[in-house]
């Protein structure tokens, strides 16, 4: 039995990360850390709460003290920080909590995983660390990291704290970066869930600049599979690039929605782009592949219907979302524009 302390697993991704262990396995106890901000909602747990393999915390990843409390109770073998502020426009309107959480969290998690000498310590990075591609080529895990938005540029040095962290004191760090996620209980500030909810409401979809922009998209099943294998048999002190080949401007992904929805594509309104918008991402993940014999499971058209299905089938999720205090951000930056 391990136990396992997953940082942010009230997130979207954490959720679904949560989700997916305990319905597939009994060998790990989970202590789910959140501090349930704007972007944390226990109803993506709904009926774990009674798992005997699983106790929520709300907390934050700085409180050094009850970091401290909870490795001293529950003494973790492995420790998995997905808690993050992660939403680029909101780094771009105010950075402080993101330098914050992403960066002085992680620091507070690294002293206290090395103090406590922890098995594994895996840090959930980002391909946004690379900065931005041209039309051709793919990032590599030996891609200079050039973050380009305070939100990448926080999660770049918590990735490189991860990393020295490994070099300085060996501990057992491991660090994946992946690329752009979409799936069920995703918050609807992201492309994606925005877009679903907005054509479902008859809103205008507002895509930055000229909606060429790329983005390289997974299944969020797929990259919980992969951090699942480089948490257990990734090689310590590397980095593994996570990624599905599936490349889309945000144009395809919109009239993509707009068509599966039976909306018009009328709907679709161009605004001012994003400040210091990253053009393309795209991953060269050859490296899982081949050492860790990960691949994704999903084929992109399927798992986007389900994922648009999941929004339908789902309003009361997001309507408590959009209707409460998210309502004035979510009003104000993209509604209006
Ligand atoms: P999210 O915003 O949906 O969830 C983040 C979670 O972290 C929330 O539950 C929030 O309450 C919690 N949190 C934030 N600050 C905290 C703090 N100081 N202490 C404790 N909890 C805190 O984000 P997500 O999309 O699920 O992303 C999860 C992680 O994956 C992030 O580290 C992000 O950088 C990374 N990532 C995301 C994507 C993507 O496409 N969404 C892709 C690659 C990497
Ligand atoms: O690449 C991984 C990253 O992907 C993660 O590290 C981040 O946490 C995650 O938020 C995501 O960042 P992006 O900025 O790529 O995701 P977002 O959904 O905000 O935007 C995707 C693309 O869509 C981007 O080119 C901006 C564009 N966009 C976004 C929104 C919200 C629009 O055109 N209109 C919109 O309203």
């Amino acid at each position: 039995m391990k136990t396992v302390l997953v940082t942010g697993g009230a997130g979207f991704i954490g959720s679904n990360f949560i989700n997916h262990i305990l319905s597939e396995r009994d060998d790990w106890f989970i202590v789910n850390l959140d501090k349930l901000t704007y972007a944390g909602n226990l109803e993506n747990l709904k009926g774990i709460e009674e798992n005997k393999n699983y106790a929520f915390v709300k907390g934050d990843i700085i409180n050094g003290e009850l970091i401290d409390f909870l490795f001293t109770k529950y003494s973790f073998n492995y420790v998995i920080n997905f808690a993050a502020e992660s939403h680029v426009d909101r780094s771009i309107l105010g950075s402080e909590v993101f330098f914050q959480s992403n960066v002085i969290g992680t620091n507070v998690l690294l002293e206290a995983a090395r103090r406590f000498e922890v098995e594994r310590f895996l840090q959930i990075s980002t391909d946004e660390v690379y900065g931005s591609l041209g039309a051709e080529g793919l990032f590599t895990e030996t891609t200079p990291i050039a973050p380009n938005s305070p939100y990448s540029s926080s999660k770049a040095a918590a990735d490189l704290m991860a990393l020295s962290f490994h070099h300085t004191y060996g501990l057992p760090v491991l660090v994946t970066r992946c690329s752009n996620n979409y799936g069920s209980y995703q918050f609807p500030e992201k492309l994606i869930p925005l877009m679903i909810i907005n054509a479902l409401n008859d809103k205008k979809l507002p895509i930055y600049g000229d909606g060429l922009n790329v983005r390289d998209w997974i299944y969020v099943i797929d990259h919980n599979r992969a951090v699942e294998k480089v948490l257990e048999n990734g090689r310590i002190g590397e980095v593994y690039n996570i990624g599905a080949e599936q490349e889309m401007t945000n144009i395809q992904i919109v009239k993509l929605i707009l068509k599966h929805l039976g909306k018009s594509e009328d709907l679709i309104e161009f605004v001012k782009d994003r400040l210091g918008h990253d053009r393309r991402y795209a991953i060269d993940a050859a490296k899982i592949k081949t050492e860790l014999n990960w691949k994704p499971e999903f084929v992109f058209e399927e798992a986007i219907e389900r994922t648009i299905d999941w929004y339908l089938q789902n309003k009361e999720w997001w309507e408590r979302i959009i209707s409460g205090e998210y309502a004035k951000y979510y009003a104000e930056q993209y509604l209006t524009r």
